[in-house]
């Protein structure tokens, strides 16, 4: 049985083939409409969502599934002290796939140990968020057609932001990519990222503070939302809120065919005016999360079209 916890449990080859079937997904929906008839994905989300649990729950309405789930732990049985362990060991009896997202690290490892059923990380705590990263690499090679040889600029919250690490260790298997780290000081990426997937796999990098100074560089910016539930000391946060915001001037710097991408929901890093740039594919990002999504279920279901 094949889980999804970390976005390096899958090989270059099976992302390259999850990629294929969303495109086909895209362009054939009405193929895929029966895929997973009979089958239950539970969403199991102790911590809030709108994107990733409503584009799991559509994925698998469209394939002919059903879905049951909770949207707020406080109304499952983890308020009254149950463990990840019993409520995964029960809801695996329930559903075929379950789909999680709670606010500690490695979850998801716990949960892989006590269940019957595929489990896919959807976000665990400031760790990882493998399927953001599929719909974020689906969008590159849709609007880029490769991976290699790419600038990868990374803006925000560079420390708890999950969807920033799990992209970062995906992106260093392909060649000649270069890393361009954009954040406070004390929103720098974490060694567990940077030493594993950039300095040990030899990759260029360069950090920077500064927007302004490197945007002309990059072939992609992900923005990124400075992820306050996860700020030990609300002042922190309310000080380093406002480091960076995308707008219409700065976009002037950037190259014609640079794209912008964020995994969504955006607070104040992304001026609305930019969202009529061709270049602001963020919500044409969150679309194909469900079409990936669709792959990924089909995938670790063992169905296939
Ligand atoms: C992201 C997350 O949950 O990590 N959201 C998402 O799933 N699209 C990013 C964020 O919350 O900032």
């Amino acid at each position: 049985m094949q889980h999804l916890i970390n976005i390096m449990d899958l090989t270059t080859a099976e992302i390259d083939e999850l990629i294929e079937v969303a495109k086909d997904i895209l362009a054939n929906p009405e193929k895929y409409q029966d895929a997973c008839r009979h089958k239950i994905l539970a969403t199991l989300f102790f911590e809030p969502s709108t994107r990733t649990r409503l584009s799991f729950e559509s994925a698998m309405l469209s394939l002919g599934g059903n879905v049951l789930g909770f949207s707020d732990s406080s109304s499952s049985s983890s308020a009254k002290g149950e463990s990840l362990a019993d409520t995964i060991t029960m809801v695996s009896g329930y559903s075929d796939i379950i789909a999680m997202r709670h606010p500690k690290e490695g979850s998801p490892i716990v949960a892989s140990e006590h269940t019957a059923v595929p489990i896919i990380n959807a976000g665990d705590g400031g760790h990882y968020h493998p399927t953001q990263t599929l719909t974020d690499l689906l969008t590159i090679k849709t609007e880029l057609g490769h991976f290699d040889g790419l600038t990868v600029g990374l803006c925000g919250d560079l420390k708890y932001g999950r969807t920033v690490h799990s992209l970062i260790s995906a992106m260093s298997r392909y060649e000649n990519v270069r890393f361009v780290l954009i954040s406070p000081q004390e929103l720098k990426l974490p060694s567990f990222v940077k030493q594993t997937y950039i300095k040990d796999a030899g990759l260029p990098y360069i950090q920077s503070t500064s927007l302004e100074d490197v945007i002309g560089d990059l072939d992609i910016l992900y923005m990124t939302r400075i992820q306050r539930e996860r700020f030990p000391d609300e002042e922190d946060y309310l000080r380093l809120k406002d480091t960076y915001i995308l707008d219409e001037e700065k976009m002037k710097s950037a190259k014609r065919d640079m794209i912008v991408l964020h995994p969504l929901p955006r607070v104040n890093e992304i001026s609305t005016g930019v969202d009529s740039d061709p270049r602001a594919l963020y919500f044409k990002q969150a679309y194909n999360g469900k079409f990936i999504r669709m792959a990924l279920i089909m995938k670790l279901l063992g169905i296939k079209i």
